[in-house]
């Protein structure tokens, strides 16, 4: 209780007593003389149901001053009332408003959805975002206690950085003081392979930006990423631990969640299918099965969005697909000793269309093989020799990979977009609000 009120939430400890809530008013309508207003205060929706003579009048006559949203507090005796939204209600006996809302702009039908994320400081109110916000920190939550139950220590990487980590495409450039460039961190990746060295297994969780022109329904251009980088790890182990890393997030989200992707109308049979083990291609045994599905593609040409969505549709879980050729990845991909066209890497395709949800790899160890692709990815040395350094003093293998929060969210969540899975979207076309 805050002053004495309590939560729309706890009301079924409440049953007769008389109790004091305070939120925002959802709806009301009026019958004779009764009156029923909806009140949200974030942790649920109930009924209060207000009987002209059970309450002072004045306290009556507030309703018709009320508008949608308007703050206030009402105080009332708990019921039971199967009917009620939430299954409880309140019989009211004083009504408080604390603000009167100016007309508000989200009425309870159909918006555009350019109308609804110009007004996203608002739209957030309402029951489906406030049901994605609430799968978004579960997922969250449970990632971080994943990594926390196996001793993995939390390691916070840095957001201005020095130069890119995965390509020099999508950088987002700032200036520096006048005089010196920095960048908007991509990726924690490398300054994690700093911090493993040092502790072994680690992770971080942070916000990465990436400057992508395309729009797509995949792709933000700041999005929150989960990274883990494990020493002394080869891509089997870090396959694995991608796979019980999706499978507990799952089983978390359906133990405390079901009520929000009921109210999302989310099939829940696509998320209880994700158990171990996972089905894993290689590269080019995802080509076979691509050209057979009437996909074109040449050896050595990356998967798009196309093939991605194809590929994870012919499985009901997330599919692994390994050893990609060398072009198609990052600089820092150690080449697979058998076939040095590809390299130790990973990528977790969700099903139902989703798409890429992990990327991860093994990572070159050997100085002069890094150098060699540092020269060839064309990037500069010096602002690199930090990360050489880590191959000077104490190489060991080690691996890791980095999980897109948003679409995991847009997974979980059934949604068609990954800007509904993050509360302030930004866009190549949106920045405010
Ligand atoms: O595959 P990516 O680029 O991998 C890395 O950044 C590695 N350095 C991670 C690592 O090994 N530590 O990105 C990882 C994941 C993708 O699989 C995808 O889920 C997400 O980040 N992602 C995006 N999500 C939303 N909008 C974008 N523009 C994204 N780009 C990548
Ligand atoms: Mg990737």
């Amino acid at each position: 209780t805050i002053n004495g009120s309590v939560y729309i939430a706890d009301l079924p400890d409440k049953v007769g007593q008389e109790v004091s809530l305070r939120g925002w008013l959802y709806n009301k309508r009026s019958s004779g003389k009764v009156r029923f207003l909806i009140l949200r205060d974030g942790t649920g929706l109930v009924q209060g149901v207000m009987v002209k003579g059970k309450l002072p009048e004045t306290d009556f006559t507030a309703f018709d001053r009320l508008t949608q949203e308007s703050s206030l507090s009402l105080e009332g005796v708990v019921r039971v009332e199967p009917r009620a939204p939430g299954g409880y209600e309140l019989e009211v006996t004083a009504v408080h408003p604390l603000h009167v809302a100016s007309e508000y702009p989200i009425s309870h039908k159909e918006h555009g959805v350019d109308f609804l994320l110009n007004h996203r400081h608002l739209w957030l109110r309402s029951p489906r975002q406030q049901a994605v916000l609430r799968v978004r920190d579960e997922i969250i939550r449970a990632c971080r206690d994943f990594f926390a139950d196996r001793r993995f220590v939390l390691v916070d990487t840095p957001i201005f950085t020095p130069t890119a980590c995965e390509g020099t495409t999508t950088l987002f450039e700032t200036d520096y003081f006048g005089d010196r460039k920095a960048y908007l961190t991509q990726s924690g990746q490398l300054y994690l392979e700093a911090a493993a060295l040092a502790l072994g297994r680690v992770y971080c969780f942070g916000p990465t930006f990436r400057a992508e022109k395309s729009k797509t329904r995949r792709h933000l251009t700041e999005f929150w990423m989960l990274e883990t980088e494990v020493a002394f790890a080869d891509l089997e182990d870090i396959m694995a631990l991608a796979e019980a890393l999706l499978c507990a997030v799952a089983v978390r989200v359906l133990e405390n969640r079901i009520a929000e992707l009921t109210f999302l109308e989310r099939p829940l049979a696509p998320l209880q299918a994700i158990r171990p083990p996972f089905p894993r291609l290689s590269y080019t045994e995802s080509l076979k099965r691509l050209t057979a599905a009437g996909h074109q593609l040449a050896w050595g040409e990356d998967l798009g969005a196309p093939e991605e969505t194809a590929l994870s549709q012919m499985y009901d879980r997330p599919v692994l697909i390994h050893h990609y050729p060398k072009e198609c990845k990052a600089f820092y991909m150690k080449p697979d000793t058998v076939d040095p066209r590809t390299v130790l890497c990973v990528d977790v395709l969700a099903p139902e269309g989703v798409g890429e949800i992990i990327g991860g790899s093994q990572r070159e160890d050997d100085l002069e093989a890094l150098l060699t692709r540092i020269k060839e990815h064309h990037l500069p040395q010096e602002p690199l020799e930090w990360y050489l350094d880590l191959r000077r003093y104490g190489s060991v293998p080690h691996s890791g990979f980095g999980l897109g929060i948003e679409r995991l969210v847009t997974w979980f969540c059934g949604l068609h977009h990954v800007r509904e899975a993050i509360p302030f979207p930004r866009l190549m076309d949106r920045l405010t609000p």
